[in-house]
């Protein structure tokens, strides 16, 4: 137990149940991330290629042909984005699940639905087996990332909101990395090397499995179902002190305001909710539209489209992989600091640079079917290294954490639905579309990307407001009828917040 932190008249201390809560239910990320960063490993490794794609392993042959082009190929993508199509649909369902059972259940159901899927990607057959295993794995990236950082941000202290939710993007950072090793081991192990990539996702599954047992519920959770007593004795648990009673009554005013609401999605769509859900829409819109995944997914692709070797390629993405998690430690660090705005902008600055560098250099120096020289290759692993950087102590934990702390408690679950399906969305569109896209707009696609983190900067600047150190449920007090934009929405808004306690926490 550490010593007794107070904010405000919020009493707690870190405890190690409480730090065993967010690890394990962090490895949520974990899965996420693994499924994010295997996909691009195997879809470059020919056993895999030769085995569901032949038609792509011919025109990899002929790759002299147009280097932009070699992996263009519909069913290719659809391997990588079924999964986010089926975590799409599935966010609402969790959703449902997460206010009606908690969120709790909701994390045991997504790691159900990883093991299910892990295993019958390793055990594939055909290309319908493997396309069902993506989508079985998307429907758990459903459950797991609605319930996920909702749950991070329910059990964290107020001071430490940021830092515990962005444990999610750590986690997803890692399994990415993960993801990239084991693809550079497996694929020199023939022609199996790609089942064992796939399988040992099973094992972020396991530990999420295991995590989700023995995980508790949120208090806010348990209040909103009318179990007022174990949350109270739930969060004296997690905040290791006795005193709890501001806090708590805090919640069960939020939670107050969520039992009158009949239906969370009608609610969604009235004016006071659309600053948070404009907000959180569209922080994942711009979060995809940094063109990371074209990165994440497709970085081995990419590296060879730019003359690597098979093994070099992969070995970047391994390079790329650890820049994405030790970057993503700064913004732990930072974002209960430094605050959440400045850091989206300092971001934007360095992504511009990057990726307008990255596609000034393509489009001079690779036409076609030629090769990058060795130097300018490596300088494009460097350029790749900054974005990844920056977008990892900004966009990526951010674009988790903003949603899940900006709606009030009403319509909390329903509209970090909506921003966990928007993201999902864009994500499937990018992996949808990256391979087509790089095939016909060449270099111009980072020119696209670049132009898109202009509009995100100004985004940022006018519209975002800044939600460090706010208590969770007293964000339309203290933020959005403070906005000069969005307090014009806020007419309609009869929730209660918590007044008493919402101008004390500085
Ligand atoms: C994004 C993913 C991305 C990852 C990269 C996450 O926040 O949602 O789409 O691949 O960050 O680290």
């Amino acid at each position: 137990m550490t010593k007794i932190e107070k904010v405000g008249s919020f009493e707690s201390k870190i405890t190690v149940y409480v730090v065993v809560c967010w690890v394990l239910a962090a490895c949520g990320g974990l899965m996420f991330g693994y499924d994010i960063g295997i996909s691009g490993g195997v879809t470059a490794m020919d056993d895999f290629l030769i085995k569901f794609f032949p038609a792509v392993y011919q025109r990899k042959l002929r790759a002299k042909e147009d280097n932009y082009c070699k992996y263009d190929n519909q069913y290719l993508q659809l391997f990588t984005s079924s999964l986010y199509l089926a975590a799409l649909i599935s966010s609402f369902a969790a959703s449902k699940m997460c206010s009606k059972l908690g969120r709790k259940p909701t994390i045991f159901v997504a790691s159900a639905f990883f093991l299910c899927g892990s295993l019958l990607s390793a055990a594939a057959q055909r290309i319908w087996m493997i396309i069902l295993a993506r989508v079985l794995l998307g429907v758990g990236v459903g459950f797991g990332n609605e319930a996920v950082p909702l749950f991070l941000s329910e059990i964290a202290p107020v001071q430490h909101r940021g830092a515990v939710n962005i444990l999610f993007q750590l986690f997803i950072t890692i399994g990415i990395l993960f993801a990239n090793l084991v693809n550079y081991g497996a694929s020199k192990i023939h022609p199996w090397g790609w089942r064992l990539s796939l399988g040992l996702a099973s094992l972020p599954a396991a530990f999420l499995f295991v995590g989700s047992v023995v995980i508790i519920e949120t208090p806010a959770s348990l209040v909103e179902r009318n179990q007022e007593s174990q949350g109270l004795s739930t969060l004296k648990k997690i905040r290791g002190v006795e005193d709890v009673d501001a806090e708590f009554e805090h919640i069960k005013m939020a939670c107050e305001a969520a039992r009158e609401v009949k239906d969370p999605f009608k609610t969604l769509m009235k004016r006071s909710s659309m600053p948070p859900l404009i907000i959180g829409v569209m922080m994942q819109v711009f979060q995809q539209f940094t063109g990371i995944n074209a990165i994440m997914f497709y970085a081995p692709v990419l590296f060879q489209t730019v003359g690597f070797k098979n093994d070099a390629s992969l070995l970047s993405s391994v390079i790329t992989g650890l820049v994405n998690v030790f970057s993503t430690l700064v913004s732990i660090y930072g974002v209960d600091r430094v605050g959440r705005r400045k850091l989206l902008l300092q971001a934007c600055v360095q992504m511009f640079i990057s990726q307008t560098a990255i596609g000034a250099i393509l489009l001079v120096h690779l036409k076609g079917s030629n090769s990058l020289d060795e130097g300018l290759a490596g300088l494009v692993v460097v350029l790749v290294c900054l974005f990844v950087m920056s977008f990892a102590w900004s966009w990526g934990p951010l674009g988790w954490l903003i949603p899940s702390e900006t709606f009030p408690l009403e319509i909390r679950t329903s509209g970090f639905a909506c921003a966990v399906s928007s993201n999902m969305l864009f994500t499937f569109i990018i992996a949808q579309a990256f391979l087509s896209m790089m095939c016909h707009m060449r270099a111009f696609i980072f020119f696209f990307f670049a132009a898109w983190i202009v509009a995100m900067g100004l985004f940022v600047l006018f519209l975002l407001p800044e939600t460090k150190n706010v208590p969770i449920d007293a964000m339309v007090e203290r933020v959005w009828k403070q906005h000069p934009v969005w307090k014009r929405f806020m007419d309609d808004y009869d929730g209660k917040e918590d007044v008493k306690n919402v101008g004390m926490i500085i």
